[in-house]
């Protein structure tokens, strides 16, 4: 396991000129002017020693009604949002709905028109960037293209003026952290995708921030260096306690690595919520059609048998459904179900079908067949004209149980695979 050198530096990297762009030294300094010119000496937050962050369930970071506005845009929309120390936290969102925007605030580099963020209780607004202990991997990772790998690495150490043998050491450290042994001397030119990566990842924990902000870090690697990037990334979180704030546009990866996800539209928060929650609780329509797949089928609600509601759909029927709380009756609901609830069999799914245990049937004809290896897409045509998707695991190499196009199914799923959204 890696051992930490003592001293806990807080400033973090240099400010860049932003998202896009190779940073270079020069625009580096530009930017700090520009920001240099409203700053006053750092706050305790800047402090310049302290312990490492630790996973705890105290609030870390606490952003409150954030306003940015570009011209008459709102970019970040009184956004208010917790992070705990320790916290792996991911946002998901469209393209352009404001989340590098929020962490270019986090960061400093972009000052917020209204609200307020706190480190530790304290107002960061006049921290300068790179005296804040919050640090920014660039998507397009911003290396120095004529400094070597171990430069890279070394650069915000020998900014913030750190004694050469502690920058051999940190650099060390990184280095072999990232895994970058034997590639000290090359220049990001001469390096893979993931090795850059690794390069621009070593950069941004050189200075230990307490809080690391990743913006699409791992987008231009390919899958499989992905998957495996994603859990170096959790274990190293983990390993050093620090926190977190990785924006993704890959759901899955949202779900796999973060403990919680904040789904951002049009610069607000939807929903923020643990993977689960979000995916089988979404707070939205909107929710939840941006996250992962699912059936929507509107309708009016009213009671049902067993404290159940009934939805009157126009496109299934009525399907019952079990809510958490009754919606206002025959107010207009959406019933929500992922494709992988719903059941496709050759004829009535009876097994266990009692008054108590209703079931919801649907019929029609199978128009499409993905076949996707671990499981297989169905779309299924109601003889209302609706469409259902449905996904089932393949569970056997033979393929006797799929079905074929223009198969008549009866597409099955329960009153508790649905969930009810009022908006
Ligand atoms: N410096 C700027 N000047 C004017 N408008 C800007 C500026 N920076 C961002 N915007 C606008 O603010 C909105 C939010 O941008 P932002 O980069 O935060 O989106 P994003 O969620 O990170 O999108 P993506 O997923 O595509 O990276 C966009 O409409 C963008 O065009
Ligand atoms: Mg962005």
């Amino acid at each position: 396991m890696l051992r930490l050198s003592p001293g806990y530096s807080t400033a973090s990297l240099p400010a860049t000129t932003g998202q896009t762009g190779i940073m270079t030294e020069d625009a580096t300094n530009s930017a700090n002017e520009t920001v240099s010119a409203k700053a006053k000496p750092p706050d305790a937050a800047s402090r310049e020693t302290g312990p490492p962050a630790a996973a705890t369930d105290s609030v870390l970071l606490r952003i409150e009604a954030v306003v940015k506005k570009f011209g008459a845009l709102r970019a970040v929309d009184r956004l208010s949002l917790e992070i705990r120390g320790g916290e792996f936290f991911a946002l998901l969102g469209p393209s352009g709905c404001g989340k590098t925007t929020l962490l270019r605030m986090l960061a400093g580099f972009e000052t917020p028109d209204e609200g307020r963020i706190l480190l530790d209780g304290t107002d960061i607004a006049q921290v300068l960037p790179h005296q804040r202990p919050i640090n920014m991997m660039f998507q397009n990772y911003a290396l120095f293209p004529h400094l070597d790998v171990r430069d890279n690495i070394a650069f915000g150490l020998k900014r913030a003026r750190m004694p050469r043998a502690e920058i051999d050491t940190r650099v060390a450290e990184m280095v072999a952290l990232a895994r970058l042994e034997g590639l000290e001397k090359r220049k990001p030119d001469q390096l893979s995708g993931g090795q850059k990566q690794r390069v621009a990842l070593a950069r941004s924990l050189a200075r230990r921030p307490r809080v690391l902000l990743l913006d699409e870090p791992l987008a231009a690697l390919d899958k499989k260096l992905r998957e495996g990037t994603q859990l170096e990334l959790m274990e190293l979180q983990r390993r050093l306690g620090m926190t977190f704030i990785i924006v993704t546009h890959d759901q899955e990866e949202a779900m796999t690595m973060a403990d919680r996800i904040g789904v951002m539209n049009k610069g607000r928060l939807e929903q923020v919520a643990t993977p689960r929650k979000l995916y089988e609780a979404p707070g939205s329509r909107w929710v939840a059609e941006f996250v992962g797949d699912v059936n929507l089928f509107e309708g009016q609600a009213g009671p049902g048998a067993g404290g159940r509601l009934a939805v009157s759909t126009k496109d299934a029927g009525t399907i019952v459904v079990t809510a958490p709380h009754d919606p206002a009756t025959k107010s207009p609901v959406s019933v929500a179900v992922r494709p992988e609830k719903v059941k496709l069999s050759r004829g009535v799914p009876a097994s266990g079908v009692v008054e108590a245990h209703p079931i919801n049937r649907l019929e029609g004809v199978v128009t499409d067949v993905g076949y996707l290896g671990g499981f297989t897409t169905y779309k299924v045509k109601l003889d209302t004209g609706a469409v259902v998707r449905s996904s089932m695991a393949n569970t056997t190499r033979l393929d006797i149980d799929a079905y074929r196009s223009t198969e008549r199914v009866v597409a099955w799923f329960t009153p508790e695979d649905c969930v009810v959204l009022e908006q």
